[in-house]
């Protein structure tokens, strides 16, 4: 484990369960459809490369980066798009693959600036859920995992960009960000 790391919360072998799960979920939910599925950089860029392949539709990806949060913990409620969309998303079935959902904040922007472009529909699939967080009314039409207030790292998710490349979900130490 590394040495920042409080504890493991979800191992590499229940994170591949669950993603398979989730997969299977949406592809029979979406059966004889050709979801677009949106990642939202960087955070969920591990979890989409497996939820992608747990899909068994034809399914096209694309990739945008907002960014609401600098180096700390807590989402700043400033939304900005880093990077926009590459194709135009008018009449798909749009899946947007975050990392974790916290305040709300980031998805809540997002939903607004997708929804004005006119997709058939919109659905949300979050690795993590922190319910108890949330500031805005957004809710996860999948969600892998619910989990409590900590703040974690691993499987994509970061701390100041770091920590991405863990294979496991951690709680990270509050005494690396209380520094
Ligand atoms: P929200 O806008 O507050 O819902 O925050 C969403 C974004 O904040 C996520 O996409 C993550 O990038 C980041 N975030 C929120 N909680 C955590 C956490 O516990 N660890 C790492 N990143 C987090
Ligand atoms: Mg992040």
């Amino acid at each position: 484990m590394h040495k920042d790391v409080e504890r493991i919360l979800y191992t590499e072998e229940e994170l591949r369960r669950r993603v398979k799960e989730l997969g299977a979920q949406i592809t029979a939910d979406y059966a004889g459809r050709n979801p677009l599925l949106v990642s939202v950089l960087r955070g969920s860029y591990i979890f989409m490369a497996d939820l992608t392949r747990a899909i068994g539709l034809d399914v096209t990806v694309d990739f945008m980066a907002v960014s609401s949060y600098g180096a700390g913990t807590v989402s700043s409620g400033q939304v900005e798009i880093k990077k926009d969309l590459s194709d135009s998303i008018e009449g798909r079935d749009l899946i947007i693959v975050e990392d974790i959902l916290d305040s709300g904040n980031t998805l809540y922007y997002l939903m607004k600036v997708l929804r004005a472009r006119k997709p058939a529909s919109i659905r949300i699939c979050a690795l993590m859920d922190k319910p108890e967080r949330r500031t805005k009314p957004i809710t996860a039409d999948y969600a892998g995992f619910t989990i409590p207030d900590a703040f974690i790292v691993g499987y994509g998710l970061d701390y100041a960009e770091r920590y991405r490349n863990l294979p496991y979900v951690g709680i990270l130490k509050p005494s690396v960000y209380e520094k």
